[in-house]
This record gives structure tokens, sequence and C-alpha cells, in this order.
């Protein structure tokens, strides 16, 4: 039986979900949960070492896709499933969504493919709740300049961008239940309160 909720923060880089997710660990622990934060790619010792290969290297989209998968396997078996089996609360940085929208969207992979993977890896587990912040192409590019070096996705062009933003929209219609769609390009106290009210609601 799972016991604990899963909490996943997604949009396209430059977007700002990595600010606010400290922010709810600390308003869970205040709340008296025990929390679990990670990441995607990555969040285990191998799954760290794909991210590395997936963040600077070129390689066929399919095969992206398939090391996402292999990470997020990997991810699920030693940190998601048994944290949540233990009651815990799962905050991870990016989950399957992002697959639909950077492979999907942004590199144009058949989403039947994704879905296949999807139901693959996880046929049963989906978030409890998917914080999408959501900005415009524009606003995301000059966060980003202002930041640090580049990784291959965030080298990309504003088409790969838009096509990557559009996907994550579409899911979030599709998935409304789970989905929370945030708009980020508010002051940040601002963005902090809508993110206090929607997860104080869980
Ligand atoms: P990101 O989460 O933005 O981390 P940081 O803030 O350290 O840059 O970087 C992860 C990148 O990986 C991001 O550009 C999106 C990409 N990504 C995919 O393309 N597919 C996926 O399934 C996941 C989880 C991430």
């Amino acid at each position: 039986m799972t016991l604990g909720k899963f909490i996943t923060f997604e949009g396209i880089d430059g977007a700002g979900k990595s600010t606010h997710i400290a922010f709810v660990a600390d308003l869970l622990k205040e709340r008296g949960k025990s929390v679990v934060m990670t990441r995607e790619p990555g969040g285990t010792p191998l799954g760290e070492k794909l991210r590395e290969l997936l963040l600077h290297e070129k390689m066929h989209l399919e095969t992206e896709a398939l090391l996402m998968f292999a990470a997020r396997r990997e991810h699920l078996a030693q940190v998601i499933e048994p944290a949540l089996a233990r009651g815990d609360w799962v905050i991870s940085d990016r989950f399957t969504d992002a697959s639909f929208a950077y492979q999907g969207g942004g590199r144009k992979l058949d989403f039947d493919k994704l879905e296949a993977l999807e139901k693959w890896v996880h046929p049963k587990l989906q978030p409890d709740l998917t914080l999408l912040f959501d900005v415009p192409l524009d606003v995301a590019r000059a966060r980003l300049d202002a930041t640090r070096a580049l990784d291959k996705f965030e080298q990309e062009k504003a088409d790969f961008f838009a096509a990557t933003r559009d996907a994550y929209l579409r899911r979030a219609a599709q998935y409304s239940q789970r989905f929370r769609v945030i708009d980020s390009t508010m002051p940040m106290e601002a963005v902090r309160d809508v993110v206090r009210g929607i997860v104080c609601d869980l």
C-alpha cells in the first residue's frame, strides 16, 4: 500500500521551478512529514552517471528517451517506491512528464513510444500532484542566460522550447486532476503563495 505522497516539479528550463522545491520541502517538514527530495535524471548513483551523459553527450533521440527511462527505473526501485512505502513524501525535480515534454514535444519522438515506456517502467504509479511552472519562452531564456554554463538541453533553440512548453501544457490538460499550472512570471513571493496554497490543500 502506498502511504506517502509523490509530488513532482516540472517546467521548461528557466521557468524557475528549482527555487520552489526547497520551499515545499520545508513546508512539508514543518507539517511533520518525512520528506525525500530527489531529481531526474538522477536520484541514484547510477542515475547521476546517466545524467552526466544525458546532459552533455549527443545521442540518438531514442537512446536519450531509453536512458531517461532506464535512470527512472532505477530511481523508482531504489528511492521512490521504498520511500512511498515507508510513508515518506517524495518530491522530485522532474519525472515522466519531462520525457513527454522534452523527448516527445521538443525532440518529436513518437508519443506512442513514450507511452509504452511509461507503461513498462511505472504501469501504476503517477504523481499525486504535479506543479507545472509555466512561463513564456522569452522570460525563460532571459533567466537562463543570467545563470551559468548551459547544458545540452538548455542550448536548444526557441522552437524546441516552444514545443516542449506546448507538450507540457497538453499533458497538464490531459491529466488535469493531478496537474496545477502555475504562472511563473509572477514575482517569486506571489508564486510561493500559490505553491503554499496548493501544497497545504493536499
Ligand atoms: P534540470 O532539471 O533543468 O536541472 P538543472 O536545474 O540542474 O539544469 O535539468 C535536467 C534536464 O533534463 C532538463 O533540461 C530537462 C531534461 N530532461 C529530459 O529531457 N527528459 C526527462 O525525462 C527528464 C527527467 C529531464
